[in-house]
């Protein structure tokens, strides 16, 4: 007796606030496989639950959201956990500060919403690689989510660290997460590796223990379900409105021919691409699947419930290649900024239908502010900043390297080489392996010759003297989250040629550009080279820099703001040192970008600093950005033909 309540004192200091042993009854979670419905604290319990993924939000909002979806009448939040958000190199682990996962998990327990965890190790969720790390790569053989010894090694370690924070919030022991997803959509993976999937169910139970309900989510279909199932985890699937909502949950049934139907994606909208035009879906026709669902008794999770923004670099991509803007607002019942939308209300009034909505107010949605233009100035191209942007030595290679050749996973890499000859004709430039992983500009003598673009651009005619520098700036656009091209390398991953020859001996620079940014980049003093003599629309890539104040004697500034881009081509944008991600508005859909107020300071000047990757408006006109009140990210652009069909749900899911 003495030692058990020792016990307990031990283990209730140990656990974070809010959690750990309570008075009454044991806390339980399971399945009445008998009765169709989940058992929580040994009663039938259904839930109706909402995606939001914290490493898509800054941790400054986590509880304006969470309270929201909690007065939307949902009982649970659906989270994603990106394993390259949080092991940036192998065994270098963060959990601070918009990765605090635990702090997030303690919001939730607070406000009284349930968490369903959605632990990977793969995710998919439009997220770089569908959150696995790209330093996976290294081995370059290795055959991702299947038992390959050293991709079980590291999902080893990696669940090693994760599952045991997690285990502390487990409903069971007084937190708020009543299930655990296993991998995800894996029977959309050609691998159909059921030794993995086993692997997992181990790893899982070793860390979180045997009780725990641990489940799969896959296509409504039995063709997904044969390979994404295993005996003892729980199976679920996904569809979107307009289903057949009886015949989807048939194919849950030729899986799990009893226990609660389950739907783990239920779409609320849709992601979108660069270049595609902006996916809505319309609110009639989810409210209307929604109340089938429901009025079946099955349990739903809408996906996205608020989408959120891909800041930096997180955004992933589709093949053929495509990636996905910096906004995910997914069309999602909150938007982006977590507004509250038509949607929102259409959808809590369904919700309204089968259970008691919580009292009180609405949070209401955040003020936003137009700070109006703020002019920029050019602080130099990559070229004449290379000293700080990457200051070590090159690093020298016969023939290209790449990013993960360098241990640079993200962001831009700059290779070098010397032009062998005197090209005084146009002379074809090419990638003829469609090896330039994602965008190239290239510029000779610093002078802009054109861009080189996967999957859409292979051949660019250059000029130049001999001995001249030939620069190749890649940027990385996002790897692809899904399917079989998920080992996907970046930078020249093969040969450039110049008319017949093999481009050789490349100097390579790995850019830090977020840590010298962050530290404030400085001009180099110099003279800023205009490449004026060529007329072409594109211009050497160039960083430029902006200040502005927060205006005094207006109560509640800073508010949150949208970047618009006006003249400008596409490229990158920090503000105070946070990577606010990729703007494009010349290829759309996105056209502004959303700032968060958390950013943004009143105590002193903001500082923007803008990658321009292409052309800038300011040589030409005035040279500004812009901060108005409204996003703008269903601009009408001109999009390649067939684009609306390229991307519907079945092409998506279809294991091509
Ligand atoms: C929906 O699917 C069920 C089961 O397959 C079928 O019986 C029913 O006719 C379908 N309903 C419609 C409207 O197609
Ligand atoms: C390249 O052309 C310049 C004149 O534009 C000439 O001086 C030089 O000798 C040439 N170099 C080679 C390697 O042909
Ligand atoms: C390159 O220049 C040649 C000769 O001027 C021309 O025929 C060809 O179309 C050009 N190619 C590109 C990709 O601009
Ligand atoms: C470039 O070509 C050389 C010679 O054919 C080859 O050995 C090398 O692997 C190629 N490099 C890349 C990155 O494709
Ligand atoms: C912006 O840069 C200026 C000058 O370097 C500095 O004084 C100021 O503190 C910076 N602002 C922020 C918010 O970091
Ligand atoms: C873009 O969205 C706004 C706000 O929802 C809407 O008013 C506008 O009509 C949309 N524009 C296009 C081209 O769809």
């Amino acid at each position: 007796m003495v030692r058990l309540l020792l016990q307990a004192a031990v283990l209730g200091a140990l656990l974070p606030a809010g959690l750990g042993a309570r008075n009454g009854p044991q806390r339980t979670f399971g399945i009445d496989y008998d009765k169709n419905y989940f058992l929580k604290d040994r009663k039938p319990f259904r839930y109706i639950s909402g995606s939001i993924h914290y490493s898509r939000v800054p941790r400054y909002y986590w509880k304006d959201r969470l309270l929201k979806m909690k007065m939307a009448g949902l009982d649970a939040i659906q989270t994603y956990v990106p394993w390259n958000y949080h092991e940036f190199k192998p065994g270098v682990y963060n959990f601070f500060n918009d990765r605090d996962i635990e702090y997030f998990l303690q919001l939730a327990n607070e406000i009284g919403l349930l968490v369903i965890l959605r632990a990977g190790p793969y995710i998919c969720a439009e997220w770089d690689m569908g959150g696995l790390p790209a330093w996976l790569l290294e081995k370059e053989s290795i055959v991702l989510r299947s038992s390959d010894s050293d991709y079980l090694a590291a999902v080893g370690r990696w669940m090693g660290v994760l599952l045991p924070r997690m285990k502390p919030y487990l409903y069971q022991n007084g937190g708020p997460i009543i299930m655990v997803q296993v991998e995800n959509e894996y029977g959309s993976y050609f691998a159909c590796d059921y030794d993995y999937l086993r692997y997992l169910q181990k790893l899982f139970h070793h860390h979180l223990g045997d009780e725990v309900v641990l489940f799969t989510t896959d296509g409504a279909s039995k063709s997904f379900l044969r390979c994404g199932t295993l005996q003892g985890l729980f199976a679920t699937v996904d569809f979107p409105p307009g289903s057949n909502v009886t015949a989807a949950f048939l194919s849950q049934r030729s899986s799990e021919p009893t226990g609660p139907l389950v739907n783990s994606e239920f779409y609320t909208g849709w992601l979108d691409h660069w270049g595609h035009p902006h996916s809505v879906v319309s609110t009639e026709k989810i409210a209307k699947t929604l109340n089938e669902i429901l009025a079946q008794g099955a349990n739903v999770n809408l996906y996205m419930f608020l989408g959120g923004t891909n800041f930096a670099y997180w955004n992933g991509a589709n093949m053929p290649y495509a990636s996905q803007p910096t906004s995910y607002d997914y069309d999602a019942p909150l938007s982006e900024a977590g507004d509250l939308t038509g949607k929102y209300f259409a959808l809590r009034e369904v919700i309204g239908r089968y259970k008691p909505l919580p009292e009180g107010p609405v949070p209401p949605t955040t003020p936003k502010y137009a700070y109006g233009q703020v002019a920029m100035e050019k602080l130099g191209t990559v070229a004449e900043l290379l000293s700080d942007l990457s200051p070590s030595e090159p690093i020298r290679s016969t023939y290209p390297l790449t990013f993960v050749q360098l241990k640079q996973y993200f962001g831009f890499v700059l290779y070098r080489t010397t032009l062998p000859k005197n090209y005084s004709e146009p002379t074809p430039l090419r990638s003829p392996l469609n090896g330039v992983h994602d965008r190239a500009y290239v510029s000779v003598d610093g002078v802009a010759q054109g861009v080189l673009e996967r999957g859409k651009s292979y051949v660019i005619n250059i000029t130049g003297k001999a001995g001249t520098n030939l620069d190749v700036l890649v940027e990385n656009m996002g790897r692809v989250n899904y399917g079989r091209y998920n080992n996907d390398f970046k930078g020249l991953v093969s040969n450039l040629s110049l008319g017949q020859v093999t481009l050789v001996d490349w100097k390579i620079y790995p850019l830090d550009i977020d840590s010298v940014v962050g530290r404030g980049l400085n001009s180099r003093g110099e003279e800023s080279k205009t490449a004026a003599s060529n007329p072409s629309r594109y211009a050497a890539p160039a960083f430029y820099i902006g200040r502005f104040s927060i205006p005094s004697g207006i109560p509640d500034l800073p508010q949150d703001t949208y970047i618009k881009f006006p003249g400008w081509t596409k490229g990158q944008i920090w503000i105070n040192g946070f990577n606010l991600g990729r703007y494009w508005p010349v290829r759309g859909p996105q056209v502004t970008l959303f700032v968060p107020s958390n950013i943004l300071v009143s105590s002193a000047l903001n500082n923007i600093t803008v990658l321009e990757l292409e052309q800038s408006p300011c040589d030409i006109q005035k040279c500004a950005i812009e901060f108005v009140d409204k996003p703008e990210i269903n601009a009408t652009l001109q999009y390649e033909s067939n684009s609306q069909k390229l991307f519907t749900k079945d092409l998506w899911l279809d294991p091509l």
